[in-house]
C-alpha cells in the first residue's frame, strides 16, 4: 500500500516537473496582456541595435583582434571571425523569429521552453537567461564606467583635478583593483583605503550611478525608455560611421597583411569572443507582448538589426585593422586609440561619447529584458506576487524594475568584468541552442499553427545553428576557467532554489492568482 502511494507520488512529481503551458492559453496571457502595446518595427530595430552595438564593438574587439592570456587572435582576419559568429547568430535570430512571431510573449526563451518542454526546464532556461542578461549587464556596467573615467579625462583643462581623476576605488570593484595591482606591482594599500585597517572598501561610484538613472527611466514607461534608447542609437550609429568614413582615409592596405597571422584557431577564439558583439537582438523577444503587430515586426526587428550591425561591424574591422598594424591594436579603447594613433587626438574624445551611449543603450535594454522575463515568471506563479504587479498608469512592474536595478549594482561591487562576459556568452549560447531545439520540437507537435514567419531549411538551419553554439561552447571551455567552474555551479543554484521555491509556490492553491 506505502508503496503504491509513494510510487503514486514519484509519479505525480515527475509529471509536474514536466506540465507544459498549453500555447493557446500563453497567446491568450499576451491578449490580456496588462503592458502597453506601443512599439512598431523601427522601435523594435533602435532597441535592437540598442542592445548590440555596445562593449563588443568599441572594446572586445580588441582582444579578438590582438588575442590575450588564454589565446591567440584573429589579426586582420578578424572579419572572417565576424562572419563566424554572425553565422552564428543568424540561425538563432531566424529561430527567434519565428517562435516569437508566433508565441508573442513577454517571457522569451523560458515562455517558449515551457510550452515544449515543461517547467522544470523553463525554470533552468529562465535561470540561465539571467547569465545572459542580469549577468551580462553587470559587465556592461562596468565598462560603462571605464569609458566614463576615460571621457571626463578629456576634460581636464575645464573640470576639476578631483573630478576627472577621481580615485579608483570610487570607479573599481575591489577584484578588478587587485588584479591590477598584481600586474603592475603596486602596493594595495596605496589603492584601496582599508576600514579598521582591515576591510578593503571599493564602490563603483560611476555603474551605480547610470544604473540609477536607467532605472528612473524604465519606470517612466517603455515607449519612453524607447525614445531615450534612440537618442543614445543615433550618436551611437553617427559616430561608428564617422569613424568608419574618417578612418578609411588612413587604411594602408599593407596592414591587412598577414591576414590570418594566427590560422583558423585564431579566427575561432576570435569569433568566440566577438561573438558578445552579436548578443543582445533576442532582447526583441522579450518586449513582444508590447509591440502592435508582434506577427511581422519582430522578425523585422531581429532580422533587421543582425543585419545593420553585422554590415556596421565588418566596416569597422576593416577600417580599424587597415589603420593601426594589428600588433599595436589596444585591447581597452582599440577605436579611439586608433585616432590618436594617426594623430587624431580629438576624435579620440568623440569616439568615447559614441562609446557611452552606446553601452548606456546596452544597459537599457538588458535591464528592460531581464524585467520582462522575471514578470512572466513571476505571473507564472514561480516568483513572489509582489513582483509582477504593475504601476497603474505607466503599466511597469516598479518593484521588479528597481531589484533588477540593485542586482546590477550589487554585482559591480564584486564582479570582474571578464568573468561576468564569460557568463554572459555561456548563458546565450545555451539560450540560442535552446531556441532552435523549440523550433524543431514545436514544428513536430504543433504543425498546423499560423506562422507569420517560417525558418527556411528545417531542420537544416536549427540543426546548424546548435552546433555553430554548442561548438563555441566547447572551445571556449576548453581555454575559459573560472567561469567554466561558475556556469554549471549556477545551474545547479537555480535547481536548488526550483526546489525550495519555485516548485511549491507554483502549487500553492492559497496563493492569490
Ligand atoms: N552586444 C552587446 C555589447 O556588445 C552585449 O555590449
Amino acid at each position: 500500500m506505502n508503496n503504491t502511494i509513494l510510487r503514486q507520488n514519484l509519479k505525480n512529481f515527475f509529471s509536474n516537473l514536466f506540465e507544459k503551458k498549453s500555447v493557446d492559453d500563453v497567446i491568450e496571457t499576451a491578449k490580456k496582456s496588462e503592458l502597453r502595446k506601443t512599439l512598431g518595427a523601427f522601435d523594435l530595430i533602435i532597441l535592437g541595435i540598442g542592445a548590440v552595438v555596445g562593449t563588443g564593438i568599441f572594446t572586445i574587439v580588441g582582444s579578438a583582434i590582438v588575442g590575450g592570456p588564454e589565446g591567440a587572435g584573429a589579426g586582420p582576419a578578424i572579419i572572417l571571425s565576424m562572419v563566424l559568429a554572425a553565422i552564428a547568430s543568424i540561425f538563432s535570430a531566424l529561430c527567434y523569429s519565428e517562435i516569437a512571431a508566433m508565441i508573442p510573449i513577454a517571457g522569451s526563451a523560458y515562455t517558449y521552453t515551457y510550452v515544449t518542454m515543461g517547467e522544470f526546464m523553463a525554470w533552468v532556461v529562465g535561470w540561465i537567461l539571467m547569465l545572459e542578461y542580469a549577468i551580462g549587464n553587470i559587465t556592461i556596467a562596468s565598462a560603462w564606467s571605464g569609458y566614463f573615467a576615460q571621457f571626463l579625462k578629456g576634460f581636464k583643462h575645464v573640470l576639476p583635478d578631483f573630478v576627472t581623476h577621481f580615485p579608483i576605488w570610487l570607479r573599481n570593484d575591489y577584484r578588478s583593483i587587485s588584479v591590477m595591482c598584481d600586474r603592475f606591482g603596486f602596493d594595495i594599500h596605496d589603492k584601496v583605503p582599508f576600514l579598521f585597517g582591515k576591510i578593503p572598501f571599493a564602490l563603483n561610484l560611476p555603474a551605480i550611478f547610470i544604473v540609477v538613472l536607467l532605472t528612473l527611466i524604465l519606470i517612466k514607461g517603455v515607449k519612453e525608455s524607447t525614445r531615450f534608447a534612440g537618442i543614445m542609437v543615433a550618436i551611437n550609429l553617427f559616430i561608428i560611421s564617422t569613424f568608419i568614413l574618417v578612418g578609411s582615409q588612413y587604411v594602408q592596405p599593407e596592414n591587412w597583411t598577414p591576414f590570418m597571422p594566427n590560422g583558423f584557431s585564431g579566427v575561432v577564439m576570435g569569433a568566440f569572443l566577438i561573438f558578445f558583439a552579436y548578443i543582445g537582438f533576442d532582447a526583441i523577444s522579450t518586449t513582444a507582448e508590447e509591440t502592435k503587430n508582434p506577427q511581422k515586426d519582430i522578425p523585422i526587428g531581429i532580422l533587421g538589426t543582425l543585419a545593420i550591425c553585422t554590415a556596421l561591424y565588418i566596416g569597422v574591422a576593416l577600417v580599424l585593422t587597415g589603420m593601426v598594424p594589428y600588433k599595436l591594436i589596444d585591447i581597452q579603447a582599440p577605436i579611439a586609440h586608433a585616432m590618436h594613433f594617426v594623430g587624431k587626438d580629438w576624435f579620440a574624445g568623440f569616439i568615447s561619447a559614441g562609446a557611452i551611449a552606446g553601452l548606456t543603450s546596452v544597459l537599457l535594454v538588458y535591464q528592460l529584458g531581464t524585467v520582462r522575463i522575471l514578470y512572466a515568471m513571476s505571473r507564472d506563479k514561480f516568483l513572489p506576487r509582489s513582483l509582477r504587479v504593475v504601476n497603474r498608469k505607466t503599466r511597469i512592474p516598479n518593484m521588479l524594475t528597481w531589484i533588477c536595478g540593485l542586482i546590477v549594482i550589487i554585482g559591480s561591487l564584486f564582479m570582474d568584468l571578464n568573468i561576468s562576459a564569460e557568463l554572459c556568452n555561456f548563458g546565450t549560447f545555451t539560450s540560442f541552442i535552446v531556441i532552435c531545439i523549440i523550433v524543431l520540437i514545436l514544428r513536430k507537435t504543433d504543425p498546423d499553427r499560423k506562422r507569420p514567419f517560417k525558418v527556411p531549411f528545417v531542420p537544416l538551419f536549427p540543426i546548424l545553428g546548435i552546433m555553430f553554439c554548442a561548438g563555441l561552447i566547447v572551445y571556449s571551455l576548453k581555454t575559459l576557467k573560472t567561469s567554466s567552474i561558475i556556469f554549471p555551479f549556477w545551474i545547479i543554484i537555480g535547481i536548488i532554489i526550483y526546489f525550495i521555491y519555485g516548485y511549491p509556490a507554483h502549487r500553492d492553491k492559497n496563493r492569490k492568482k
